[in-house]
């Protein structure tokens, strides 16, 4: 690697000052974590999937009008992306009860959800990403209640736009995290999608997936499953066979998943 300087090294990129003023690197390492960095381990070969990954789902995003921080991949494992100051909130999309939600909640995993549910948590690693609500958010000038409306209609946005991707292929998008940024342009100031849409941030099913796990169901016998608008009692997903890192599976990296 060359003599770039290196601005942060997070659990799962390193950032480094970009080419061009206003811009950095974000390279994606193997690094893999769960339980808020209380299990380490490398899985070889995540950092180039995840690069590529972040790139499409950015991309496709940015077609259908949300922008981004993603300006183009650069090699295997690097993206070159816009600087933004990040808003220290991560916010999470649910579709389908899981992981500490339903623990918190007493909610079974598998329950879909009545409609998607926005969370915020305060990023904060010595903290555990606590959840807040929008009144802390303003009260402490973490985001104004502009940026929170822009950032909700953002996060449904792109909450419809993956949910129907992923289905396209199978997969159910249970849950994610995302990140959003100001950038500067100017005198203006818009808010942008930030940091990276992977396996990593998200919390993905398998819709073929048998509940005891042995293989793929034949085809038509997956009624009450895969249909959101279901009349009768709301269908239930396994809990096995879910996808994803061990960050985004266990609820690691997203802290609070
Ligand atoms: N466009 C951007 N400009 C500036 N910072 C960014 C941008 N996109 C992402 N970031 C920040 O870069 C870091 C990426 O590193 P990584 O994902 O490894 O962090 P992390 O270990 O998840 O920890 P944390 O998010 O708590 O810092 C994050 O802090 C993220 O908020
Ligand atoms: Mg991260």
């Amino acid at each position: 690697m060359s003599r770039r300087r290196q601005i942060y090294e997070g659990k799962a990129k390193v950032l480094f000052e970009g080419p061009e003023p206003g811009t950095i690197v974000q390279y994606f390492k193997d690094d893999a974590s769960a339980f808020n960095n209380k299990k380490k381990g490398t899985i070889t070969g995540k950092g180039v999937l995840n690069n590529r990954i972040s790139e499409y789902l950015m991309t496709k995003l940015n077609e259908i009008g949300v922008p981004t921080h993603f300006v183009r991949r650069l090699n295997m494992r690097e993206q070159l992306v816009r600087e933004v100051e990040i808003i220290p909130i991560e916010v999470i999309i649910r579709n389908i009860a899981a992981g500490g939600f339903s623990k918190r909640l007493g909610i079974a995993e598998g329950t879909v959800l009545p409609r998607s549910i926005v969370e915020y948590y305060y990023k904060n690693d010595e903290l555990n990403d606590p959840m807040v609500s929008e009144e802390h958010i303003t009260a402490f000038g973490w985001a104004a209640t502009q940026d929170l409306d822009d950032m909700m209609q953002m996060a449904l946005r792109i909450n419809d736009f993956l949910t129907g991707l992923f289905l396209g292929v199978q997969i159910r998008l249970v849950d994610f995290k995302i990140e959003f940024g100001r950038l500067y342009k100017d005198e203006e100031m818009r808010i942008v999608l930030a940091d990276e849409i992977s396996p990593d941030n998200c919390r993905l099913w398998d819709l073929n997936q048998r509940e005891d796990g042995q293989g793929s169901l034949p085809p038509g016998s997956r009624t009450g499953r895969g249909s959101l608008s279901g009349s009768r009692s709301p269908p239930r997903y396994p809990r096995r066979g879910r996808r994803g890192g061990p960050q985004g599976s266990q609820g690691g990296a997203v802290g609070a998943l």
